[in-house]
């Protein structure tokens, strides 16, 4: 068994290359429009309550089970559950398969929608009603979920672009590939951000925003709902779960500060969504005072964030608001490319320990397959698609899957054990207070926040779209990519057949 994906297994140059594309990974879409958007329906300032808490009691603890365990093992996801128990390897493709072919194939149209509002930023194409360009002129958006409706050419323009691009930095590999691209991308990110924050502080009216960004309304911490916002949106917003964060550290030397690299990414990854807030909310506390409107009337969420106020937004400004609409979309595409090649290096290695194909062809099979899947959600009735998928994927697939790896490494292998592997080559030592998180305390939440999606699901449909579409959509596309995984699972792995 020990030759298992050891041969010539890549590596990381430097410690700052793996940190920073473990940050890379993390720092996605999610990180600007929808921390901006938790903190304003869910209570201002005091939502950061249960955000760091659920940082500290589930985020860090399970980003050093999936550091170590990777590391340990050496192996991507499938291949360290295989080593911790053959009879889970097919969680660990599950996870990879259903973010593979389902999260990375939506995600990759929105960032492909930030690509072209990138470029329509240059001569403000969305014009006065920004609303009406994006669901009419752009999405086409069809009535529901059933009717598919045509391919919209620019969209599917931009996600040929994505793919073309996570291929090129994919390609080249580890070091060459994903090292080299977050080396260029993270920092650039940071300032870009740190441009559009000054930037936007400095509109008129700013303060306003920010106000409202920040005051706390600690009330409304009594209500659960707001826990379990913060405690799923710490867990998707660090990757966990995606088999990302495995494949990451298994590229990692023997001796490596693990806790230290977990506390660094996923704390870099909060403070960024924080630090971006204050742009969101600047623009926005300005765009009401410019129209003169209070602010909860310019306020929207997720994609009519990005997509609809913030261009708005950017017409409004009075100088080099093109430049702004630039700045803007170009942090979006980084933030986006950054997150869809990691889960297409944790898919890929994936393949290569279990069927040592070629890397080159691995990823470019693996980009085609991602740029036709995708297709369906460039169409008219994507967007319904798109919002059913993340759905049943990230409440139910992702959360599953956190809480049986933490059973299985806490239980089943010993969060002890785990424990001492991390702390015999980490600086930081972790305390017991680890096993605790990983064997009841993060399994508890987890099941509480599926338990509540569940019990949402069966009280009424999602969205309001019709139940077929759901369950076809949605729980199918959960239950396809299961069967997916238990049939690869049952080939040999390729060391077996010499
Ligand atoms: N952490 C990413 C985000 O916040 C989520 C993600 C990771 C999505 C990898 C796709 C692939 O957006």
């Amino acid at each position: 068994m020990e030759y298992f994906g050891k041969s010539h297994r890549a590596q990381w140059k430097t410690r700052t290359g793996f940190i920073l594309a473990a940050i890379g990974s993390a720092i996605g879409l999610g990180n600007i429009w929808r921390f901006s958007y938790l903190c304003y329906e869910n209570g201002g300032g005091a939502f950061l309550i249960p955000y760091f808490i659920a940082l500290f009691s589930v985020g860090i603890p399970l980003m050093i089970l999936e550091f170590g365990l990777g590391h340990r093992e050496k192996g991507s996801s499938p291949l360290s559950f295989y080593k911790v128990s053959p009879k889970w390897e097919w969680l660990g493709w599950w996870a990879v398969i259903f973010v593979m072919f389902g999260i990375v194939m939506y995600y990759a149209v929105v960032i492909s929608w930030c690509f072209n509002y990138l470029i329509y930023s240059f001569n403000l194409s969305w014009g006065d009603d920004p609303n009406k360009f994006f669901f009419s002129k752009f999405l086409g958006l069809t009535r529901g979920p059933g009717e598919i409706g045509d391919i919209r050419a620019p969209v599917l323009f931009g996600l040929l672009i994505v793919w073309i691009l996570n291929w090129v930095i994919v390609y080249f590999g580890v070091e060459k590939g994903i090292e080299r691209a977050n080396k260029i991308l993270m920092p650039l990110l940071f300032i870009l951000t740190l441009i559009l924050v000054i930037w936007s502080l400095n509109l008129p009216g700013a303060k306003k925003g920010v106000i409202k960004y920040l005051t706390p309304d600690f009330k409304i911490l009594k209500n659960p709902k707001v826990w379990i916002q913060a405690f799923s949106q710490i867990f998707f917003s660090l990757s966990l779960g995606f088999g990302i964060m495995i494949a990451y550290a298994s590229y990692l030397p023997h001796k490596t500060d693990i806790t230290g690299s977990a506390f660094i990414t996923a704390i870099g990854n909060c403070i960024y969504s924080f630090i971006a807030g204050f742009a969101v909310w600047g623009t926005l506390g300005y765009m009401a005072t410019v129209q003169n409107l209070p602010i909860d009337k310019v306020v929207s969420q997720s994609i009519g964030l990005a997509f609809v106020a913030y261009p708005k937004a950017i017409s409004l400004i009075p100088t080099f608001s093109k430049l702004f609409g630039v700045l803007f979309f170009t942090i979006l595409l980084f933030a986006g490319l950054s997150s869809s090649i990691s889960i297409l290096e944790a898919f890929t290695s994936a393949v290569i320990d279990k069927f040592n194909y070629d890397r080159k062809t691995v990823v470019s099979t693996l980009c085609v397959i991602g740029f036709l899947g995708g297709i369906i959600f460039t169409t008219g009735g994507g967007l319904f698609w798109l919002d059913i998928v993340d759905h049943f994927l990230t409440s139910y697939g992702l959360v599953i899957v956190g809480i049986l790896e933490c059973l299985l490494i806490g239980w089943y292998f010993k969060a002890k054990r785990m424990r001492e592997h991390v702390n015999s080559v980490s600086e930081f030592k972790i305390g017991k207070w680890w096993d605790f998180s990983v064997k009841i305390f993060t399994p508890c939440v987890l099941g509480i926040i599926f338990i509540s999606s569940l019990y949402q699901e069966l009280s009424k449909p999602y969205g309001g779209y019709p139940i077929t579409s759901l369950i076809l959509i949605g729980r199918d596309w959960l239950f396809v990519t299961l069967i997916g995984a238990i049939i690869i699972s049952s080939y040999s792995w390729r060391s077996e057949k010499k």
